[in-house]
């Protein structure tokens, strides 16, 4: 791969730039492993600008380990409203029961502890290892890829498994006895901010003498692009049923997709029928009701990462009849200025927005 000078080279020159050019982050100033784990789930498919005021709110919220283990789950996923991928913060409060219970409350120091917790797989494994417990251990994280294929001027060439392989060795070859923790975080740093996947900024790279890519003048050709399947869009009618001054909400089933969030009730479109015949049908099915409906009150388009939603969203005043409902955990009637106690997967959160603030008034 490299020689040892080369090496030593390499670790140096990113460790010299890591000094004089890191970003200031909350975590950054503590030894302490409990939030260098927060923050690192929390950068998992999040950038780090986003993530600091979540990670500020959560740290006043849950200053501890044991504060979080105690902590009711509504409480946790509410404090992940707007990070995505809610089985994150789901798996983060779990771990952190498992921990006081197993380990006295102390996030174990070794490999094959911390990788039995749920939501620590071997990136985060990786990340506490070194950061947390100064241990040389790899982490490999989408921007640590493109830093590594470009520094050595490899691609995958169709063997996907065998050169995430290639990364994870090379990796744990690179990763310094001395300083592993802030080696890692410089790697990552470097491919989010100077080894960008697009015009990436080679002449200020503290490794750019040493990058096979660039000396042949072929980093944008480093990492190969994955081919991506197109998003399957689905298309949704939702309800916004209004009674006295309070609105209905139901909460999702605790297993499967955004378990334990709330939101409006409705459901997808089937070929031949209307946005609002797919409505009353939902409905009926959903809560054993008939449904009335006033107007249209909006459409949100919104992107997951397995699928591209359209929500057509409709007012619809209180008819008459007992709800029975078969699809979700529970269902509330709740006034609008509490519909902020809830957390909402985020296309639903774009209809309590709306309806907070004010321009969703029904008429
Ligand atoms: N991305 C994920 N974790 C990071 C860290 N600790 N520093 C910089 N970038 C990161």
């Amino acid at each position: 791969m490299t020689t040892i000078a080369g090496k030593r080279k390499l670790q140096n020159a990113l460790l010299g730039w890591f000094d004089r050019d890191q970003r200031d982050m909350p975590w950054r100033q503590t030894g302490d492993p409990y939030p260098i784990w927060v923050s690192e789930i929390m950068l998992q498919q999040t950038q780090v600008q986003t993530v600091i005021p979540y990670f500020q709110r959560w740290m006043k919220t849950f200053p501890t380990l044991q504060k979080l283990a105690r902590s009711r789950e509504e409480t946790v996923l509410k404090h992940w409203e707007g990070l995505g991928y809610y089985s994150r913060a789901r798996n983060l409060h779990r771990a952190a029961q498992q921990v006081v219970k197993k380990h006295q409350g102390r996030l174990p120091d070794t490999y094959e502890e911390l990788i039995q917790l749920p939501g620590i797989g071997r990136y985060t494994a990786g990340a506490l290892l070194s950061i947390a417990f100064d241990q040389p251990a790899p982490v490999l994280d989408g921007n640590v890829k493109r830093v590594l294929s470009r520094l050595f001027a490899i691609s995958a060439n169709g063997e996907a498994s065998a050169h995430e392989k290639w990364l994870w060795d090379t990796s744990a070859e690179l990763v310094p006895a001395k300083r592993p923790g802030d080696f890692n975080q410089a790697m990552m740093e470097l491919g989010a901010t100077v080894c960008l996947p697009k015009k990436p900024l080679c002449r200020v790279c503290p490794l750019q003498t040493q990058c096979e890519a660039q000396k042949r003048g072929e980093v944008e050709k480093f990492p190969e692009p994955r081919a991506r399947p197109g998003l399957k869009k689905i298309e949704v009618s939702a309800a916004v049923i209004t009674r006295n001054g309070k609105v209905f909400i139901q909460q999702r089933p605790h297993s499967g997709l955004m378990g334990g969030l709330w939101e409006f009730p409705g459901g997808k479109r089937q070929s031949k029928e209307t946005e609002e015949e797919c409505l009353k049908r939902e409905i009926q099915e959903e809560l054993s009701i008939p449904i009335a409906i006033s107007k249209k009150m909006m459409t949100i388009k919104h992107s997951y990462t397995q699928f591209r939603v359209t929500l057509n969203v409709f007012w619809c005043p209180w008819q008459s009849g007992r709800i029975r409902a078969t699809h979700c955990e529970q269902w509330k009637w709740v006034r609008y200025q509490d519909l902020n106690r809830y957390t909402f997967p985020a296309a639903n959160a774009k209809i309590v927005k709306t309806l907070l603030n004010g321009k969703g008034t029904f008429k």
